[in-house]
């Protein structure tokens, strides 16, 4: 797997609060991404969770104090601060956000923030009072204007028994905006339309015709594009997946509702990319009550649904369009031929009867056939990974512009 974070330095600041436990679990995360990562602890935070945890998980010396072994920490917080490609703290106090707020450094963690140049990604985490405190809000806006990037923070229940924002993130959640903090914003000022998950075509108010597409190849696409700046809307079938922050997500259920929804937002769209596994029938009729059981046989007349990628590939102009091929045979002869009627400049070729490829898994392996012919075959890589190769390639065509329109 070829993650963005692999091989980029990063450091993680922990501050003193409740919440430090979690960045136990961030830095297990991040590490597992092949990072390189540093830690640096305030004094406060070391009262929550002892520094030889993120010593062992990070494989390095812990940064705890400014003038530990005889000053030569007073060295690393400034190459530390050279080397890194980015900072997270996680959790970031109220205390911690006003001192870098203004400007004072008198601990390893605040000192390295002063010296920094990449980007940073502040994870406020406090009591909802504190967190809701003016001064907190007044340098919380302060520091984005700095330029610094700030997760806000969830809401819910806190240890200390109040309700309401303060709360750290889930790791995982700070992971996709490290990510996303990294990445290079190529993709900006692009407006992605990106359609994910199965159809249902209801038979009675209990039974429709589907198929097994998870949606997670969909969304790792719009995670993805909108990581690397792109706005982005996903409109997808009935999926479990959580809405990813930052994408505009419309939930539909019928091919005829994905329809309407992907002509409504044609127009504001630079690229199309339709990942979704739309069913080719729908039941001619739909009965208002559940059927019945009747006789051993049941005959159910079906009629075509409307073909959206075709309809696109016909009004689409200068947009580039992406589609993808579910194939169980000749996979490439039947992808060519799809890209040919459909009029794409590019179909994504999977081979849907592995278990470890096209409908539910986490990986896929993938065949990009290209407007003029050439073909390139990936070995099995996780959806992620595949959805940052087809916007690679989607960004290939806008500038090479080898599409014949
Ligand atoms: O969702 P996952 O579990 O992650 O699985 C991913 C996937 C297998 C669903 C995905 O990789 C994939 O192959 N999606 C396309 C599935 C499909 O419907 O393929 P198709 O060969 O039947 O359709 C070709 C193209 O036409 C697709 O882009 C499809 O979105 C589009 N189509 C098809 C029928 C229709 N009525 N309207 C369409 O727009």
């Amino acid at each position: 797997m070829c993650s963005i974070l692999q091989d980029k330095k990063i450091i993680l600041g922990v501050s003193g609060g409740i919440a430090a436990y979690k960045s136990v679990e961030l830095l297990r995360l991040i590490v597992k991404e092949e990072a390189r990562v540093r830690v640096v602890m305030t004094r406060a935070a070391t009262a929550f969770v002892g520094p030889m945890t993120f010593e062992t998980l990070s494989g390095g010396p812990v940064l705890t104090d400014l003038f530990e072994e005889n000053g030569a920490s007073e060295i690393r917080h400034i190459s530390w601060a050279e080397e890194a490609d980015a900072v997270v703290i996680a959790p970031a106090t109220a205390n911690i956000i006003a001192k870098l707020t203004h400007g004072i450094a008198d601990d390893p963690l605040t000192t390295l923030l002063l010296a920094v140049q990449t980007p940073v990604l502040i994870c406020p985490s406090m009591n909802v009072r504190m967190y809701q405190n003016p001064i907190t809000q007044e340098n919380l806006k302060r520091l984005q204007l700095f330029g610094f990037h700030v997760l806000q923070p969830e809401s819910g229940p806190m240890a200390c028994g109040d309700n309401g924002p303060g709360r750290l993130p889930e790791p995982q959640t700070i992971v996709e905006h490290l990510r996303r903090v990294i990445s290079p914003k190529d993709l900006e000022g692009e407006s992605l339309l990106i359609t994910a998950g199965p159809t249902q075509e209801p038979m009675d108010p209990v039974r429709f015709l589907s198929n097994p597409s998870s949606g997670k190849m969909g969304f790792a696409l719009a995670k993805a594009a909108c990581r690397r700046g792109a706005k982005v809307v996903l409109i997808s079938g009935p999926t479990p997946l959580d809405s990813p922050s930052g994408v505009k997500v419309i939930r539909v259920r019928t091919a005829k509702e994905m329809e309407e929804a992907v002509l409504q937002y044609f127009d504001s769209a630079s690229i199309i990319i339709k990942a979704a596994a739309v069913s080719d029938y729908r039941p001619v009729e739909v009965s208002g009550q559940k059927m019945k059981k009747g006789s051993e046989n049941l005959v159910v007349e079906l009629c075509r649904t409307p073909d959206i990628l075709k309809r696109v590939g016909e009004i689409k102009e200068g947009r580039v369009l992406v589609g993808f091929a579910a194939e169980t045979e000749n996979v490439v002869e039947n992808a060519e031929t799809k890209l040919k009627e459909k009029n794409l400049d590019l179909i994504v070729a999977n081979d849907v009867t592995r278990p470890d490829s096209g409908f539910g898994a986490d990986t896929n392996r993938v065949t990009l056939i290209f407007r003029d012919g050439r073909g390139e075959s990936f070995p099995l890589m996780s959806k992620e990974a595949i959805a940052d190769l087809i916007l690679d390639k989607v960004m290939e065509i806008k500038t090479l512009g080898f599409r014949q329109d």
